[in-house]
């Protein structure tokens, strides 16, 4: 046999046991999903694994594959579905995933905070409309292919970390309607001020000017306007007592000898 075959024979036996490994992984992935989260409406426990054909976890709802034939999932959009429970982290086990909708369900509690470990090919991350809490994961700056970020109304804290400023394949980002504050990273400005809205905290562009130099101010103004107070009653007083002390006992003032004389006189 020559070289390149036995090269091409390896490579292809290699590949497609990576690949039985991968849907295999994918299977138990979507398994455990389904069985880690909350589903009032039904639609995850239609997810039958017992028609085990090529292909058929494709055809679930919210699955979508590379191709039809082959168990490997592209993505997971699971928007709208009444869902309930933590962020489901089985999901680093869907490891060819690069789509992700829980958006408009009733997630609660923490992103996790190696989120990018467990997922590192997302380009969308769509985790809007839930009650998920706790702070903005640093961690979703590495998560570089990421082209769409929404978290939009949660209960999410803190602030936006500054190292997004790195994810600089975005093209939609929204983080309007949570519990954020601080200061936007400067390659978040260019989104619209809409998508920071509702956030009582968050400042600068393209929202208004953060206010720490004018809170600097606003109390050495406060000192001022008692120290003009305080330093007016005193020259006041201190007229009052200078002109008394200068009346009863003038020679005090007087240094001169001869005026001394004079004043005695009076
Ligand atoms: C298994 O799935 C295939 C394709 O969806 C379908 O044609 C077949 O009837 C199913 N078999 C059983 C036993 O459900
Ligand atoms: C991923 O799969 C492995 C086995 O394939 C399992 O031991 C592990 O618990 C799974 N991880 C998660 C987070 O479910
Ligand atoms: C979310 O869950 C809470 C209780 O856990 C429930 O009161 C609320 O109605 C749920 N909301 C939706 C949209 O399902
Ligand atoms: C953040 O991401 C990197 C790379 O994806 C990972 O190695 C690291 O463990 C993560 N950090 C945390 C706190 O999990
Ligand atoms: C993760 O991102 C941080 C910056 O946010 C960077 O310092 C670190 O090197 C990255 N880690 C990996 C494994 O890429």
């Amino acid at each position: 046999m020559a070289d390149d075959t036995k090269f091409l024979l390896l490579f292809l036996l290699l590949s497609s046991s990576s690949l039985c490994f991968g849907t295999e992984q994918d299977i138990r992935c979507l398994k455990s999903v389904q069985r880690s989260l909350a589903d009032p409406g039904g639609v995850l426990r239609s997810w039958d694994f017992e028609n085990d054909t090529d292909g058929y976890i494709c055809r679930f709802t919210g699955v979508e594959c590379w191709h039809p034939d082959e168990n490997k999932i592209l993505s997971l959009r699971l928007g709208n579905l009444g869902l309930q429970g933590q962020f489901p982290v089985a999901l680093q086990n869907c490891s060819s995933l690069t789509g992700l909708d829980l958006s408009n369900n009733n997630f609660s509690g923490p992103i996790p905070q190696d989120i990018s470990r467990r997922m590192p090919y997302l380009t969308s991350l769509d985790l809007s409309y839930n009650s998920f809490s706790g702070l903005i994961p640093q961690n979703i700056s590495n998560m570089t292919y990421l082209n769409l970020l929404n978290l939009q109304h949660n209960q999410l804290s803190g602030q936006i970390p500054s190292q997004f400023s790195l994810l600089t394949r975005l093209t939609t980002f929204n983080v309007a309607g949570n519990l954020l504050s601080g200061p936007v990273p400067t390659l978040l400005q260019k989104f619209s001020s809409s998508n920071f809205a509702g956030n009582q905290g968050l400042c600068g562009s393209p929202l208004d000017e953060c206010s720490t130099p004018r809170r600097r101010w606003r109390p050495i103004r406060i000192r001022l306007h008692r120290i003009n107070d305080q330093s007016s009653i005193g020259a006041a007083v201190g007229f009052v007592v200078g002109f008394v002390v200068a009346f009863y006992f003038p020679h005090c003032f007087v240094c001169s000898e001869r005026l001394r004389a004079y004043v005695v006189r009076i």
